[in-house]
């Protein structure tokens, strides 16, 4: 499918997604929002596939996102904000509950919907350059696209406060501190440590896979004796899987495992 604002590259069992508005630092119109939309409901029912990358594609100066479009921003009657967030959060949503892993490759300025976009993944490396934040408040705004609720998960609550509060952009070396991000890399060396991860991953069971994200996500909203039980039945249920018995045969046989993904 092609699209205006994003590029999807299909590299074996790996999707890259790319942002593409090199003028406007990626920065996420409703144009490009769709487009994000409608490609990663595209890849989720891509049985092929096994882990999806989310990138910034290059620009004027090395971005992942910039944040939602502030010329659209500026236009916006509480209605159409409404919607735009709404927008903005379903795509994130999307994202989270895809049933393969998606990693964000921060490379560059991730700022407002840009780290809300990157939160939303189930993982984040960053490139020593990238700068991260969530300026909002800068703007007279609050974050729409999910950050309120998905920062302080990720990095608790009283850092991810101050972040919200000041609008203060930090470095990648801090957003490893803080538990921001995973690993951080060299610019030219994050999309293939990138691709490495995915790599890794996608040797692994992937219904295994797909069940260990529905467990630890799903399992953040129930009570922790729900959690428990969901867990358990996951884990019976893989237990049905001829992934299962390939994965202990192989252990036993001594080789490399050939998931099927059955
Ligand atoms: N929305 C719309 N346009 C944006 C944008 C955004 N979020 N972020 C950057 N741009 C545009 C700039 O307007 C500029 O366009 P122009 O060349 O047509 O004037 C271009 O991208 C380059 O940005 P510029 O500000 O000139 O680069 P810089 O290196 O001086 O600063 C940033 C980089 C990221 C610090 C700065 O662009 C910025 O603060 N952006 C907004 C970040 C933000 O508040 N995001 C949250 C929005 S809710």
């Amino acid at each position: 499918m092609g699209y205006e604002n994003i590029g999807v590259t299909i590299e074996g069992a790996t999707a890259l997604v790319e942002v593409q508005r090199p003028d406007k630092l990626n920065a996420l119109n409703d144009a490009t929002l769709t487009d994000l939309t409608d490609a990663f409901l595209d890849l989720s029912i891509n049985e092929d596939l096994r882990c999806v990358i989310l990138t910034g594609g290059a620009a004027k100066k090395p971005a992942f996102v910039a944040g939602a479009d502030i010329a659209e921003l500026a236009e916006q009657d509480p209605m159409l904000a409404k919607e735009r967030s709404h927008l903005g959060q379903g795509l994130c949503d999307i994202i989270e509950s895809m049933e393969k892993p998606v990693i964000g490759a921060i490379n560059g300025f991730a700022l407002g919907g840009g780290l809300e976009l990157a939160l939303a993944c189930h993982f984040r490396l960053a490139s020593s350059d990238a700068r991260m934040g969530l300026p909002e408040v800068t703007l007279g705004i609050i974050p729409g696209f999910g950050g309120t609720q998905r920062l302080p998960r990720v990095i608790g609550l009283g850092p991810a406060l101050e972040l919200i509060t000041t609008g203060r952009m930090i470095d990648a070396a801090e957003a490893f501190r803080l538990g921001l991000v995973n690993h951080v890399y060299e610019p030219d060396a994050l999309l293939d440590e990138a691709r490495k991860l995915a790599k890794t991953i996608g040797r692994n069971g992937p219904i295994a896979i797909r069940f260990a994200l529905e467990a630890a996500l799903r399992g953040r909203t129930l009570s922790n004796e729900d959690a428990m039980a969901y867990e358990a039945n996951l884990f019976g249920l893989v237990s049905a899987t001829d992934d299962m018995r390939e994965g202990m045969r192989a252990f036993l046989d001594k080789r490399k495992a050939d998931f099927q993904g059955t």
